[in-house]
C-alpha cells in the first residue's frame, strides 16, 4: 500500500464522537427568530388571496412581495422562485414563511392562515407529462444499417423510483443580518458559493456583501447540493423583513416531502444484435424533473451519456428529455442520473443473454468496453478499462460464475437463491468542459509564520472525508505531520471559489491542484515567514473537447469502475429477498486514506441496494409524497447487509492526487443492476423484471402471474 492510503484519525472524528461539533440546530437561540413556512396545499392553483391573522409584536409573515432583488433561485434556469409566485406547481411549495421568537406562537400563526386557491389540473403522471424542460439527442454510427442487419431485436422499457438522500440531518439554515447591510447565511450545504450566488441575487446585493460559512454537515448526498440555496435565499429574505437573526430548521417529515429526490425515471431500449454481439442501441431516456427546473439539466446529461453502459459499438442514438410534472422538484442524489439507465442497460443485456441461451456475465464480456475505444459520445476510453480483472476478483469472493449457473436450474421448496452481477462507471468532475469553462476551480494555501499551513477551498466535508483527505494530500507534499495542516469549514469570506462539492470532483481535481499549489510552497518555503500560495484548473491536455450541443467528445477525463455482485435467497411465502451477501470491487485509483475510502464504498454500495429493494416513495393522486417517516421510507442498515465486501482494484489516474480518482458516487449507480438480476433469477421461469425499486410485493404479484 502507498504511503498516502494508509489510515489516520480523521480530524474531525473527536468533536464529532464527543458531541462537540456545531451544527446549525447548536447555535445558541438568544434573539434568533424560528421561521416556517406556509406551504401550498394544492398541486397546481393560482394563489388568490393569503389572509394572515393579526400579528403579535415581533412576527411577521414574509412572501414573494418582500423579495428585495429576484424572486429567482439561482441554480441553472432561473424559474425555481424563492417564495411562490402566482401560481403554485406542488404540493410543499413555500408561499411564505411566518417568523418569530416562539415555535407554538408561529404554528399557532400557521394555523390561522387562509389561503384561497383557484384549483388547476396538475400533470402528475410521467407518461403523459408533455412540458419539455430538457430536450437532449445525440447519435453515431448507422443505426438503421445496425437494425436492418441484426439477427434480432429487443425492445424493452425499464422504470426507476425516487430516491431520498435521507441524510441523518435534515436541511437547516440561519441568516444573519451584519451591521453595513451585510447577510451573513450558515447552515448544512455542500456549495457554499452556490448558496452566495443565490443569496446575492435574491437580495440584490454586491459580491462582498453577502457571506456563506458552510457548518458542520451532516451528510448531503447531493441532497445539499441545490436545496441549501433555496432556504438560503428564504432565511436571507426573511432576516432582512426582521432584521434580525433567523433560522429555519426542517423536521423529518417535511424535509421527507419537499426536498429533492432522486428523478424517477423511464427508459426505453431497443438493441440490435448479430453473431453475439451488441451492434447498436437506441435509447428513449425520460427522467421526472418535478415543478421547477433545479438541476436536471445536468442530472439527465449525465445520465443519458452513461446509458451505453459499460459496452462498446459503433451505432448508437440516445434521446434524453426531462419532464414537468406536480410535484417536488427531483435533484442530485449520488450518481446524479447514471444509477437509473445504468439499472436499464444492465437489465436489458441479461434479458438480451437469456433470450440467446448465453451466459450474461459471458454476453457482457464479449461487448465490453477496451481501453483505446470509443465512449457513447466519440470520446475515448483514455486508460485502461479493468473490468475483466475486477470480474474474476468478485467471482473469488463469491465463486459467481458456478452459483449463478447452479440457480439458473429449476429450483423448488420454500426458499430458492439467485446472483447478479452489474458492471459500470462513473466519470468525476462536470460533464464535458464544465470545470475548464464553468467552474475554473481556485485553491490556495496559507503557511503561517509558525509553519502551520490551512488549505483554502470551497469544498466541503459532508462525511466523505475532506477535512482530513485535503490536509493529508498537502502535508504528504511537503512532508508536514499532519497536525501542521488544516481545513477548515469554508467560509465565502476567506476561501477562493474552487467549485462545489459534488460529482466525486473535489478529492480528484480540487485534491490534485492542492498537491500542485504544496509543491510551489514547498520550494518557495522561507521559514518563520507568512506565505500563500495560489493554483488554478487546467484541463487536461490529453482531452477530446467536448461540445454540448452534439453530445460530442470526452465527457469526462476518466473513470472509476465497478462490479458488484448480489446473492439472494429469496422467501417464496413472503416474496422477502434476503441478502446472502454483496460483493463489489471498485477501481477509484489510489486511495487517499484506505478506511475513508472503504467507508464510501460501503456506505454507497449499501444505498445502492436500498434504492433496489426497499426504498419505495410515490406521491398519491392528488400529488402528495405518501412516504413521510422512517417508518413508511424504510432504509437499510448493516443488519441488512450482514456480509458486504468491498475490495479496491487500483488502476492509478496520472492527473489525480498520486493517481486517485473520484471515488464517492460510484458505488451506488450499479447496485440496482445486481439485485434484480439476483432476485429475477430466484424467481426462476419467464419472470422479466423491469423496474427498481423492486420490493418483496412486487414480488410475490410477479409469482401469483408465473403460477397463472
Ligand atoms: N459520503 C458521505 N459520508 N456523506 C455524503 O454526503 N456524498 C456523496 C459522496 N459520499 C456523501 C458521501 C456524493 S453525492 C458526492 S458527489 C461525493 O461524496 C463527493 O465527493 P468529493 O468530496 O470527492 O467531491
Ligand atoms: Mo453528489 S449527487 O454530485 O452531490
Amino acid at each position: 500500500m502507498e504511503k498516502i492510503s494508509e489510515s489516520v484519525i480523521k480530524k474531525d472524528h473527536a468533536p464529532k464522537m464527543s458531541g462537540r461539533s456545531v451544527y446549525v440546530g447548536d447555535y445558541s437561540g438568544d434573539g434568533v427568530l424560528t421561521g416556517k413556512f406556509l406551504r401550498s396545499t394544492l398541486a397546481r392553483a393560482k394563489v388568490l388571496g393569503v389572509e394572515v391573522p393579526p400579528l403579535p409584536d415581533g412576527y411577521f409573515y414574509v412572501d414573494k412581495a418582500d423579495v428585495p432583488g429576484d424572486n429567482n433561485v439561482n441554480i441553472v434556469l432561473d424559474d425555481t422562485p424563492v417564495f411562490a409566485r402566482d401560481t403554485v406547481e406542488y404540493i410543499g411549495e413555500p408561499i411564505g414563511m411566518v417568523v418569530g421568537p416562539e415555535e407554538k406562537v408561529v404554528d399557532r400563526i400557521l394555523s390561522e392562515t387562509k389561503v384561497s386557491y383557484e384549483e388547476l389540473e396538475p400533470m402528475l403522471d410521467l407518461h403523459k407529462a408533455d412540458t419539455v424542460f430538457f430536450n437532449y439527442e445525440y447519435e453515431k454510427g448507422n443505426l438503421e444499417k445496425a437494425f436492418a442487419e441484426a439477427d434480432k431485436v429487443y425492445v424493452e422499457e425499464f422504470s426507476t423510483g425516487y430516491q431520498d438522500q435521507t441524510y441523518l440531518e435534515p436541511q437547516g439554515m440561519m441568516a444573519e443580518p451584519e451591521e453595513n447591510g451585510h447577510m451573513y447565511v450558515h447552515g448544512s450545504m455542500q456549495c457554499a458559493y452556490y448558496v452566495h450566488g443565490a443569496v446575492m441575487r435574491a437580495l440584490g446585493l454586491r459580491p462582498d456583501e453577502v457571506h456563506i460559512l458552510q457548518d458542520v454537515t451532516g451528510g448531503g448526498f447531493g441532497g445539499k447540493e441545490a436545496f441549501p440555496s433555496i432556504l438560503g435565499c428564504q432565511v436571507a429574505v426573511a432576516a432582512r423583513k426582521a432584521n434580525a437573526p433567523i433560522r429555519c430548521i426542517f423536521g423529518r417529515r417535511e424535509d421527507l416531502e419537499f426536498t429533492s429526490k432522486r428523478h424517477p425515471s423511464l427508459c426505453v431500449y431497443k438493441v440490435a444484435v448479430k453473431d453475439g454481439k451488441v451492434t447498436g442501441m437506441d435509447i428513449d431516456v425520460k427522467f421526472n424533473s418535478g415543478a421547477y427546473t433545479t438541476l436536471s439539466p445536468v442530472v439527465l446529461q449525465r445520465g443519458i451519456i452513461c446509458a451505453s453502459g459499460v459496452y462498446s459499438f459503433d451505432n448508437l442514438h440516445v434521446h434524453g428529455r426531462a419532464l414537468k410534472t406536480n410535484t417536488t422538484p427531483s435533484g442530485a442524489y449520488r450518481g446524479f442520473g447514471a444509477p437509473q439507465t445504468f439499472f436499464a442497460v444492465e437489465m436489458m443485456m441479461n434479458h438480451i443473454a437469456r433470450d440467446l441461451g448465453i451466459d450474461s456475465l459471458q454476453f457482457k464480456e464479449a461487448n465490453l468496453a477496451r481501453q483505446g475505444d470509443p465512449t457513447s459520445t466519440s470520446g475515448k476510453y483514455h486508460f485502461p478499462i479493468p473490468l475483466p480483472e475486477m470480474i474474476n476478483e468478485v467471482d473469488r469472493a463469491c465463486d459467481f460464475r458456478r452459483k449463478h449457473l447452479e440457480y439458473e436450474k429449476p429450483q423448488i421448496g420454500r426458499y430458492r437463491k439467485g446472483i447478479g452481477m452489474a458492471l459500470w462507471f462513473h466519470g468525476a468532475g462536470f460533464t464535458g468542459s464544465g470545470e475548464r469553462d464553468h467552474i475554473k476551480a481556485v485553491c490556495k494555501l496559507h503557511k503561517y509564520p509558525d509553519g502551520t499551513v490551512e488549505v483554502l477551498a470551497s469544498n466541503g466535508e459532508i462525511g466523505q472525508g475532506l477535512r482530513t483527505t485535503f490536509p493529508k494530500i498537502v502535508a504528504h507534499e511537503l512532508n508536514l505531520p499532519l497536525e501542521k495542516v488544516y481545513y477548515n469549514h469554508p467560509d465565502t469570506a476567506r476561501v477562493p471559489d474552487s467549485g462545489p462539492t459534488v460529482a466525486s470532483r473535489s478529492l480528484m481535481v480540487v485534491g490534485e491542484l492542492l498537491r500542485r499549489a504544496a509543491i510551489k510552497l514547498r520550494t518557495q518555503w522561507i521559514e518563520g515567514e507568512d506565505q500563500i500560495v495560489e493554483e488554478h484548473f487546467r484541463e487536461p491536455d490529453f482531452m477530446i473537447p467536448f461540445y454540448l450541443d452534439k453530445f460530442h467528445g470526452d465527457a469526462y477525463p476518466t473513470y472509476a469502475w465497478g462490479v458488484g455482485a448480489i446473492e439472494v435467497e429469496l422467501d417464496t411465502c413472503t416474496g422477502i429477498s434476503k441478502i446472502l451477501g454483496a460483493y463489489g470491487s471498485f477501481d477509484v485509483g489510489t486511495p487517499i486514506d484506505y478506511n475513508i475510502v472503504i467507508g464510501q464504498m460501503e456506505g454507497g454500495y449499501l444505498q445502492g441496494i436500498g434504492y433496489a429493494s426497499i426504498e419505495k416513495m410515490e406521491y398519491d393522486n392528488k400529488g402528495r409524497i405518501r412516504n413521510n417517516s422512517f417508518s413508511d421510507y424504510l432504509i437499510p442498515t448493516t443488519k441488512d447487509v450482514p456480509n458486504l465486501k468491498c475490495m479496491l482494484h487500483v488502476e492509478q489516474y496520472p492527473d489525480g492526487p498520486y493517481g486517485a480518482k473520484g471515488a464517492g458516487e460510484l458505488p451506488l449507480v450499479g447496485a440496482p443492476g445486481a439485485f434484480v438480476a439476483a432476485v429475477e433469477q430466484a424467481i426462476g421461469g419467464k419472470a422479466s423484471l423491469h423496474h427498481a425499486p423492486f420490493t418483496a410485493e412486487d414480488t410475490l404479484n410477479v409469482m401469483m402471474k408465473e403460477a397463472e
